[in-house]
């Protein structure tokens, strides 16, 4: 019996991972158009940084470490993470980030406690007159931030975009120069 309970559990088994293995082509392209592209939701974009453990597999913004001091408005202390497609653009002197490239700034208070992460996102298409970036702002615990007039922060933000148009000739990144700049201003 014990047997025969085990073979009908492994044919079980082998039937299960076949039908998975029958699927797998579009369950992997599925995988794949998520780590390309994070999507233009607040909560795609929040998913995407968890599973791409981006606070230890991206990119460091060059020759800035973890918590350094910022400007207004974005807080004290700044930690800011390039995906490898923002990484080797800004690295390999690029005048513009190309599509799929993220930017991530954690904003810390004064005490180091984190406060805000705000990112930007590039989608060939999605916002053509602000570069095609999406923005986000999600609270530490990954709750998206609300505006004063309830909308959830993800998308064509016009307070973040209003700002960061003042950068437009370094496709709106204020951290350091394009174009083989590197890291500093
Ligand atoms: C009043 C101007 C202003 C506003 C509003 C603003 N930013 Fe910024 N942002 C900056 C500045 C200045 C920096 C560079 C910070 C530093 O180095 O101290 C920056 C940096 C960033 C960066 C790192 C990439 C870069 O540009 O260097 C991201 C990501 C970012 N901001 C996202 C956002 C998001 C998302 C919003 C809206 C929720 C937003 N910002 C609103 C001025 C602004």
């Amino acid at each position: 019996m014990l047997t025969f309970s085990r073979s009908i559990a492994a044919a079980a088994a082998l039937g299960f991972a076949a039908a998975a293995c029958g699927s797998s082509e579009s369950a992997e392209s599925d995988v794949a158009a998520t780590v390309a592209a994070a999507d233009t939701t607040g909560a795609a974009m929040w998913a995407h940084l968890q599973e791409s453990n981006y606070e230890t597999d991206w990119q460091l913004w060059p020759e800035k470490g973890r918590l350094y001091t910022g400007q207004v408005p974005h807080g004290m202390l700044l930690t800011t993470y390039l995906n490898s497609v923002a990484y080797e653009a800004l690295t390999g002197g690029a005048a513009t980030m190309p599509a799929g490239a993220i930017v991530v700034k954690q904003n810390y208070m004064p005490d180091s406690t984190l406060a805000a992460v705000t990112t930007m996102y590039k989608v060939p298409g999605y916002n053509p007159d602000h570069a095609d970036w999406f923005f986000t702002k999600h609270l530490a615990s990954g709750v998206l931030d609300t505006m004063p007039n309830g909308m959830g922060m993800e998308g064509r933000l016009p307070g973040c975009q209003n700002c960061h148009v003042g950068r437009q000739s370094n496709d709106y990144l204020f951290t350091g120069a394009l174009g083989g700049g590197g890291g500093g201003r």
